[in-house]
């Protein structure tokens, strides 16, 4: 069994080199040692990059549910799969085994096949961090259906927006959500969406809050009879390597969510393989990644990667701040977690508060601690390395997308040398180039551009889901036969990555092209700010100027704000250059976030330009009260 696992910088680039000059026998060998097929493929990849078309392992048969639990059972049936641990620390922690993962799912399976779902049937998933949640999406691969997750915090007519798209037929879900000191009433938002949403015959109710709910008769079945009637046995279904394994929608620049499609065999290799070389995985580790199953990081670092390499996985139901702001770190000291993965958002959120809360626990375990979803910036980096990593863990900054299916830019953790701010170096198998205006390759390190991928990999998505002209236009155009990722970055002198933000996040100051990561970078590490985003206006000279919209860590510091204001651009002025000073600094509560903690920008931008119309759907912000409050306090 082999992932290529790099011991050191050489044998890194050793492989590196072999996967860009023999990118089919690099992966033929991944796929060939790692996993249990019913058929092998007639040929490693066929793609046409023009067309945005790509296909692996053509014409292999694969049940990614037999390699996720079945092969370990004889193993490891008696090794934890999934510790739960719920929303209330009080109550008790569950472990599931391998066994019992088995017969769960099994179960699941087979009900699933009795209401008449069949093999590329879409179903849509809408559940808090509970196990059923990985349950359901695991039985739904088991039988071919295809499962899209919708974000339990998403509001019914988000909810519906997906449900329509894919033309689900049943949905799953539950009476409410626990989240922090709140319950959340799910089944009455779907019940609202499904207003809408004609195609959906049933849907399964988990009980998991209690609450009452109203069941519509002949739609509605609690889940818990289901699964118990039927035996714990399942026969996994024949997958076509290149059958829909999910869709999972993420956001465009249109109003309209892309739901990316990923298959079957490709995305099972990729997940497999970057969970294991990303997170130095061996066999006794204790893995938890604090994402939701909701987004694509659930998917491939919570349920696929880790399950597909028979590791222990926590899924987590509460949030970092309940009961009290050390719960991330309690976790970790209680089930003795090894490589821990969260967001820059959840690590800027923590280390507003005193560091007392982290220093109470035993970190002691942890090997390798990880970033993902937007740029870490400096101070953050350097506070999540120190307080949580005790410099000796190192971080993975780890850049990737929903569209990629799994990691592509990251440290190997004790290969690669880490710098902060840096996504370091492409994973074997990935060939990442820049690009510049003229849509030419840039050759040369010490530079920015235009983050392109060259050369097709396993875990890419093959489309979006029923508009293939949008997929091949928004990936596949700007830079013609090139997978174009929408986000610009910087190679330096090594040629280390780092990604410096959505390229529409670019500001050009006096003919400058400005990042807004380094400037919010240099503002965050003045010692009163917890976090800022800056966007660009109009400007008469200048082009365009910016405007930072920035969140203190306590509002009193509020009362200097003249001398605050001078602070941070001095700030800016020595980090970056007078030329990023701010022309604007609004002090707000809070920024306009997605419900995965990415600043929308967009909305800033429109405030910053004063124009207050058109802010598109407001509804999926995790907090979207903030936006008349920032209007209000705009200035002039
Ligand atoms: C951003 C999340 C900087 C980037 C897995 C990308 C990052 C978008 C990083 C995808 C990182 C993700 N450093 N930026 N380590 N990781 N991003 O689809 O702009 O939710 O294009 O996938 O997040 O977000 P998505």
């Amino acid at each position: 069994m082999s992932y290529y696992k790099v011991d050191n910088l050489e044998q890194y680039f050793k492989h590196y080199n072999k996967s860009v000059r023999e990118p089919r026998k690099f992966w033929d060998r991944i796929a060939d040692e790692n996993f249990t097929w019913y058929q092998k493929w007639d040929k490693v990849v066929e793609f046409d990059m023009q067309e945005a078309d790509v296909k692996w392992f053509i014409n292999a048969k694969v049940n990614i549910t037999k390699n996720c639990i079945d092969r370990h059972l004889a193993k490891r049936g008696n090794k934890t799969a999934i510790i739960f641990e719920p929303n209330n620390p009080d109550e008790e922690a569950q472990h599931i085994t391998y066994n019992e993962l088995y017969d769960r799912v099994a179960k699941m399976a087979n009900a699933l096949r009795k209401q008449g779902i069949k093999k590329g049937d879409r179903v849509c998933i809408y559940l808090p961090m509970i196990p059923e949640l990985a349950v359901s999406v695991l039985a739904c691969a088991r039988i071919g259906a295809v499962h899209s997750v919708i974000f339990a915090g998403f509001s019914a007519s988000a909810v519906a927006a997906r449900v329509n798209d894919c033309e689900a037929k049943l949905l799953i879900t539950s009476d409410g959500a626990y989240r922090g000191s709140k319950t959340i009433e799910l089944k009455s938002i779907i019940d609202e969406a499904l207003k809408t949403c004609p195609t959906v015959e049933n849907v399964w109710v988990v009980k998991r809050t209690n609450t009452d709910v109203k069941m519509v008769e002949g739609r509605d079945k609690w889940l818990q009879p289901l699964v118990d009637a039927e035996d714990a046995n399942s026969v996994a279904e024949i997958m076509d390597a290149e059958d829909p394994l999910f869709i999972l929608y993420t956001s465009g620049s249109t109003g309209k969510p892309k739901g990316m499609l990923h298959t079957t065999a490709g995305y099972m290799v990729y997940s497999a393989y970057t969970f294991k070389n990303i997170f130095a995985y061996e066999e006794n580790d204790v893995y938890w990644c604090t994402a939701d199953i909701g987004w694509i990081t659930g998917h491939s670092y919570i349920v696929y990667g880790p399950l597909l390499n028979g590791a222990t996985t926590v899924i987590f139901e509460g949030v970092p701040s309940y009961p009290e702001f050390d719960r991330f770190w309690q976790v970790i000291d209680k089930h003795k977690v090894t490589q821990f993965y969260t967001a820059p958002t959840a690590i800027r959120s923590l280390a507003k508060e005193d560091w007392k809360w982290v220093d109470k626990h035993d970190l002691s375990t942890l090997k390798v601690i990880g970033s993902v979803g937007e740029p870490i910036n400096e101070e953050a980096w350097h506070w999540y390395n120190d307080h949580v990593g005790k410099k000796k863990s190192p971080v993975v900054d780890t850049w990737w997308q929903t569209e990629t299916g799994g990691i592509m830019i990251s440290p190997i953790p004790f290969v690669t040398p880490t710098k902060p701010t840096y996504a370091t170096l492409p994973l074997p198998g990935i060939q990442p180039v820049l690009m510049d205006e003229r849509r030419n390759e840039i050759e040369e390190n010490q530079t920015a551009g235009s983050l392109c991928i060259k050369f097709p990999w396993p875990g890419m998505a093959r489309t979006i889901w029923g508009d293939h002209k949008r997929f091949k236009e928004t990936y596949f155009s700007t830079f013609p036969g090139k997978y174009f990722t929408g986000d610009g970055a910087l190679r330096d002198e090594v040629g280390y990555y780092r990604i410096t933000g959505r390229v529409d996040d670019v500001i050009i100051v006096s003919g400058h092209n400005l990042g807004t990561a380094p400037i919010e970078d240099a503002i965050n590490e003045h010692p009163s700010v917890a976090e800022s985003a800056i966007v660009g206006f109009p400007h008469d000279v200048k082009g365009n100027a910016l405007y930072g919209f920035i969140t203190l860590k306590e509002a009193g510091a509020w009362r200097n704000q003249d001398n605050l204001i001078k602070e941070i651009n001095e700030h800016i002025s020595s980090h970056i250059g007078p030329i990023a000073k701010l022309d604007k600094i609004q002090f707000v509560n809070g920024l306009p976030k997605t419900r995965s903690g990415k600043i929308m920008r967009r909305i800033l931008r429109k405030i910053a330009e004063g124009d207050f119309s058109n802010f598109g759907d407001t509804t999926t912000l995790l907090n979207p009260e903030i936006v008349d409050e920032i209007k209000e306090g705009r200035i002039n």
